[in-house]
């Protein structure tokens, strides 16, 4: 029963329009807001983009002070969501952390919300983009059992972030520019990625008119997942386990075989058919980074041979399998001294401005919908209820 297009994992249904990024799968191009994202990563920062993303245009110098400045204003975390931490066991993972601490902003911020009304969504845009790095950092701190930093709003947003993450009391922080650079970097790359499982999902729970802080944090929950933003701590979980360059062989022939689960982390993804442009500056990067920080981690070793023995067997060839955002991005973070179980945290810091440029993008459009796919049925047929002794 049921008369609907069959399309298991939406591959084939556009479930908005969007005036945001462009991607072309088969050609490796990404564009946001029509701005290709090689130019955007040698040249603008991750708050200019995130500008970008959520205004349609480049800010000229005024518009951006504005911006940087509203930001700056509100980093602030509630004193009381302090006492939520309080309440996490001390090895809860970050990303439970977080979507436990974006959800409760609605409590904070939500009485006087109004979905419809353009000045309340802008507010809330900025709310979270300068939120975020605070609550994430507190996540980090709260798990290691150090006390919370306070946001230096006299810093630029990801120096106020490296602060927060580990500046301790009476010692300046030392940390290398080309850290802030490239953690910048890798959040210009990661700042939207149009109608992904993520952003997907804060659409359709956007579309019931729910707040968005309860939006994003659907956002961030279906982020967590090892197929989408959780692939970065699982690539680098997974070098690991592999441990040195000649144990990638038998990795590959895993990876192979159909009956067994394992994948290669960091490889393959549903629209890039040809090449990841993100991997491609990442890649770089990463190079960039070890080698100016001294930096000799033997899992770039691994990672070289992985990338290297995967683009000439026909297995990865044929499906058009490629070394994606997330395979050399956690070689990045290890590098600046971020934890793995931070991965997906740094991901979700940068997504949030995507998620909220769709999310006010959707609200905008007029005539929108409720999301609500339909099912082919595959059940009972209609049968009569059986009292239990009879079963
Ligand atoms: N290792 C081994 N085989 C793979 C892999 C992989 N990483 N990815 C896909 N395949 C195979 C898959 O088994 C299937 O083979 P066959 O046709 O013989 O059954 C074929 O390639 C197509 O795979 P699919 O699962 O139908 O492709 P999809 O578009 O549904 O999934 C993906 C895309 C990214 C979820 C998948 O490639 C994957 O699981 N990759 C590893 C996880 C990962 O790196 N995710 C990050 C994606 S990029 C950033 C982000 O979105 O957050």
């Amino acid at each position: 029963t049921g008369h609907f297009t069959f399309d298991p994992g939406f591959a084939s249904t556009a479930s908005t329009k969007s005036a945001i990024t462009y991607i072309d799968g088969d050609q490796g191009v990404l564009l946001y807001r029509g701005y290709p994202i090689e130019q955007l990563a040698a040249n603008s920062s991750f708050l200019e983009v995130a500008y970008l993303l959520l205004n349609g245009e480049l800010p000229n110098a005024a518009d951006f002070d504005k911006f940087e400045h509203d930001v700056s204003h509100h980093t602030m975390m509630h004193e009381s969501l302090k006492n939520f931490f309080q309440g996490f066991h001390h090895d809860a993972h970050p990303m439970a952390m977080l979507a436990a601490s974006i959800a409760s902003l609605s409590a904070f911020y939500h009485d006087d919300l109004n979905v419809d009304d353009p000045v309340d969504r802008k507010m809330a845009a900025i709310r979270l983009i300068a939120k975020m790095p605070t609550i994430a950092a507190a996540c980090y701190r709260y798990s290691i059992g150090w006390p919370l930093r306070y946001p230096r709003n006299n810093l630029e947003y990801v120096d106020r972030f490296l602060h927060m993450m580990f500046e301790v009391p009476s010692e300046p922080l030392q940390m290398s520019p080309v850290a802030a650079k490239a953690l910048d970097l890798l959040f210009i790359l990661h700042a939207d990625h149009e109608q992904n499982a993520s952003t997907s999902t804060v659409r359709l729970v956007g579309s019931t008119g729910a707040n968005p802080y309860a939006s994003i944090a659907a956002g961030i929950t279906a982020l967590w997942g090892p197929a989408h933003g959780g692939a970065n701590e699982a690539v680098l979980k997974q070098l690991e386990e592999i441990g040195t360059p000649d144990n990638v062989e038998s990795a590959i022939l895993r990876a192979k075989d159909k009956n067994d689960s394992f994948r290669l982390m960091g490889f393959g993804h549903r629209v890039y058919k040809n090449f990841d442009p993100r991997a491609k500056i990442i890649r770089e990067m990463c190079h960039k980074v070890l080698a100016e920080l001294g930096v000799k981690d033997p899992l770039l070793d691994v990672a070289l041979k992985l990338e290297e023995a995967a683009l000439k067997d026909d297995y990865f060839v044929e499906r058009k399998l490629y070394p994606n955002v997330d395979f050399y991005s956690g070689l990045i973070y290890k590098a600046l001294g971020i934890p793995t179980e931070m991965f997906t945290v740094m991901f979700a810091i940068a997504r949030t401005a995507g998620w909220i440029a769709h999310w006010i993008e959707q609200h905008e459009t007029p005539g929108s919908r409720i999301g609500r796919p339909r099912q082919i049925y595959t059940g009972a047929d209609v049968r009569d209820y059986v009292s239990v002794d009879k079963r």
